[in-house]
């Protein structure tokens, strides 16, 4: 199905990291993006990106994805405007690992909960396409890498991981017992970078947790030295190696996987994985590396020891999202590191 202006999408998590890329992307695509944030974890600043970069007023609803009769008003005013809801970008969740084996029932109600009332009130409406954001955490510490869709889940590592295994579950068994439900789980593999103009990037809260955001502040000399978390793993340097694709292109896939859902014509439920990875893997010091070689800068970093939980390596067999979604990663690592770098310098000024 080709977009119409008359294609609203409702991104819940708009005002987030992914979340706002993929609105640009959506309306660069020609659909009509609906944001959906309560600013747990982002700014109104972020919505204001969005509208400059889409030189247009992209509504923005302040709720809360586990308020069900706010989403109710919200389904049915873009009824009665003419614009009905006709597919979904489910951003809005908790991310933070580390948070979430602090506060396991927080991540439980509000990753899985909020999944469970979205689906009631988008099904009482009809809307019946929706794009999920899934992880590779779903996989754990793999035995074969790179990974595709069939690869067996194993124990959750943490509670954030195991909210993505229950939503996938979740949004499958909800799927079977409703007519022509199309769903795509998209499982991102390291996300990074910013919009190229700078207008939109990462917003970490707080102490980042993640490499990129951590590396670009220890450069900009906001943070100390970077701590590359273990030299001893089992790997050429001996650092973990993760799949970092850029914002952009993961905002893109969701494009993709909207009209993947669209497309489909049977009248059974359809429910599909796809792995969202570059394909190849990087080490922590060969991110340093191109970061370096990307921006000119010098980043401080000292080795130190293994952070607890941190899988060794993984990347992405992203074959299924190119066969089926007709998408992969165009961006470079370099790309993604300088993008993020002119993001960091941007937001000093801000
Ligand atoms: P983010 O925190 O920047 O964005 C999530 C947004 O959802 C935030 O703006 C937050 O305020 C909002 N939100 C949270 N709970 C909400 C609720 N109950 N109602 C309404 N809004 C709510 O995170 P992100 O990096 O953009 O991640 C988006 C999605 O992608 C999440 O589901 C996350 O688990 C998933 N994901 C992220 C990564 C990553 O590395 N960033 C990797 C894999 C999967
Ligand atoms: N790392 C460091 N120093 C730091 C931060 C990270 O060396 O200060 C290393 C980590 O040990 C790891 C790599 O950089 O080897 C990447 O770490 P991130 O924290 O950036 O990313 P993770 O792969 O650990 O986790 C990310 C998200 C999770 C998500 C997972 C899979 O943070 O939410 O990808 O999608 F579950």
């Amino acid at each position: 199905m080709s977009p119409t202006p008359k294609t609203h999408v409702l991104v819940t998590g708009g005002a987030g990291y992914i979340g706002s890329h993929a609105a640009v992307a959506l309306h660069e695509a020609g659909y009509a993006p609906v944001l959906l944030d309560n600013l747990h974890n982002s700014e109104m600043q972020v919505v204001d990106g969005v509208r400059k970069l889409c030189d247009h007023e992209v509504p923005f609803h302040a709720i809360d994805v586990r308020d069900a009769s706010a989403l109710e008003s919200l389904f049915r005013d873009c009824i009665e405007a003419g614009n009905p809801i006709q597919g979904i970008l489910h951003f809005a969740a908790h991310k933070a690992v580390g948070e979430s084996v602090a506060h396991p029932a927080m991540y439980a109600s509000n990753n899985v909960g909020g999944l469970g009332t979205l689906l009631q009130v988008a099904s009482a409406f009809d809307v019946r396409n929706v794009v999920f954001s899934s992880s590779c955490t779903v996989y754990g510490e793999p035995d074969v890498v790179p990974v595709d869709e069939s690869t067996p889940f194993q124990e959750a590592e943490s509670p954030y991981g195991w909210t993505k295994q229950a939503c996938e579950r979740v949004l499958k068994d909800h799927a079977a017992t409703h007519v022509a439900h199309r769903v795509a789980l998209l499982r991102y593999f390291n996300p990074i970078g910013a919009h190229p103009s700078a207008l939109l990037g990462e917003l970490p809260l707080g102490v980042p947790n993640n490499l990129i955001p951590f590396l670009t502040q220890a450069v900009a000399g906001i943070r100390g030295a970077l701590t590359v978390f273990g030299g001893d793993y089992p790997t050429p340097d001996g650092t973990c190696i993760r799949d970092y694709l850029h914002v952009m292109d993961l905002a893109e896939a969701h494009v993709a996987a909207l009209r993947w859902c669209f497309d489909q014509t049977a009248h059974t439920p359809v429910v599909r994985s796809f792995n969202l990875g570059t394909g190849q893997g990087a080490s922590v010091l060969e991110v340093i590396q191109a970061f370096e070689r990307a921006t000119g800068e010098t980043v401080p970093f000292t080795m130190g020891e293994r952070r607890s939980g941190d899988v060794v390596s993984i990347w992405a067999d992203a074959s299924r999202a190119k066969e089926e979604l007709g998408w992969t990663a165009e961006r470079s690592l370099e790309e993604a590191l300088a993008d993020a770098w002119r993001w960091q310098q941007r937001l000093k000024t801000r």
